[in-house]
């Protein structure tokens, strides 16, 4: 079991983006992060993982403070970050194994630990679901949704109990969204906590424990049903939330 605790926690950069934040996660977990944009899920992301410090307040992983500490963060916590479509592959010639190969035994390496790195590579690239037929190509080759998985894949080298996950689903088109989902819902079924910032709430609902919305300085946290409802999202979104019957609609005006 591990736990992620946010203890009066303010973020934000010369002033704050979010106020106040008091959290207790405990594993197994999946927790979307929603808000429009320039609310401050990035923001959050970031001083989770330690590359931002908090205006205020304390993270804490199985009550061991890793506030503003990458490297302590890094122990625990795997990141995903927002990408569209990531420079992957237009930088340097190499392969999908290759990629993950070269990851894999950076990790070994830097954590003293025996990895039988042709497992390990194997195990990840299936679980992520790239095709078998790619693994030898050049990753130009892969479509953005491909590629989201490829960085998807180099996050769980580590297998680390938490991983956090800045819009895995933004560059991937709507079946592949659909595929993908799937594919992160099932992650934290190894006992993880999983946080994925996301547009559209109803692609991970199965698999989705919580919901944190975000905006205006504030935030609500809570099951999805209690987060997902109309005058609350009115109130976050104001105009682009419409609403449609019984399914939630928000326009995502993300690029
Ligand atoms: N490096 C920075 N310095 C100062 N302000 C910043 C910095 N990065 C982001 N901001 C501001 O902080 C606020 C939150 O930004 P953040 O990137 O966290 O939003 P977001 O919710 O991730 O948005 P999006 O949906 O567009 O990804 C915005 O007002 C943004 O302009
Ligand atoms: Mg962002």
């Amino acid at each position: 079991m591990v736990s992620l605790k946010l203890e009066d926690l303010t973020i934000g950069y010369d002033k704050p983006v979010v106020s106040d934040i008091d959290l207790e996660l405990r594993s197994p977990a999946l927790v979307q992060v929603m808000g429009p944009n320039g609310a401050g899920k990035t923001t959050l992301l970031k001083t989770i993982i330690g590359v931002l410090k908090p205006l205020k307040g304390k993270i804490f992983v199985n009550n061991d403070d890793i506030t503003g500490d990458p490297e302590k963060a890094g122990r625990y916590i795997s990141y995903v970050p927002q990408i569209a479509t990531y420079i992957l592959g237009n930088v340097f010639p190499i392969t999908v194994r290759e990629f993950i190969e070269f990851e894999a035994k950076v990790y070994a390496r830097r954590t003293r630990s025996r990895v039988d790195v042709d497992k390990v590579v194997d195990e990840i690239l299936e679980i992520v679901e790239i095709p078998k037929e790619l693994w030898s190509k050049g990753i130009d080759k892969l479509s953005g949704g491909q590629r989201q998985r490829l960085l998807i894949a180099r996050a769980l080298i580590a297998d680390a109990p938490i991983i956090a996950m800045d819009e895995p689903l933004s560059a991937v088109d709507v079946e592949g969204k659909a595929l993908l989902s799937n594919t992160l819902g099932k992650l934290k079924e190894r006992n993880r906590i999983v946080i994925i910032t996301c547009h559209d709430p109803e692609l991970l609902i199965n698999y989705t424990d919580y919901i944190m919305l975000i905006g205006n300085n504030t935030y609500v946290f809570g099951k999805p049903d209690e987060v997902l409802q109309p005058h609350i999202l009115a109130k976050f979104y104001r105009s682009s939330f419409i609403e449609f019957e019984k399914h939630i609609h928000i326009c995502d005006f993300h690029l």
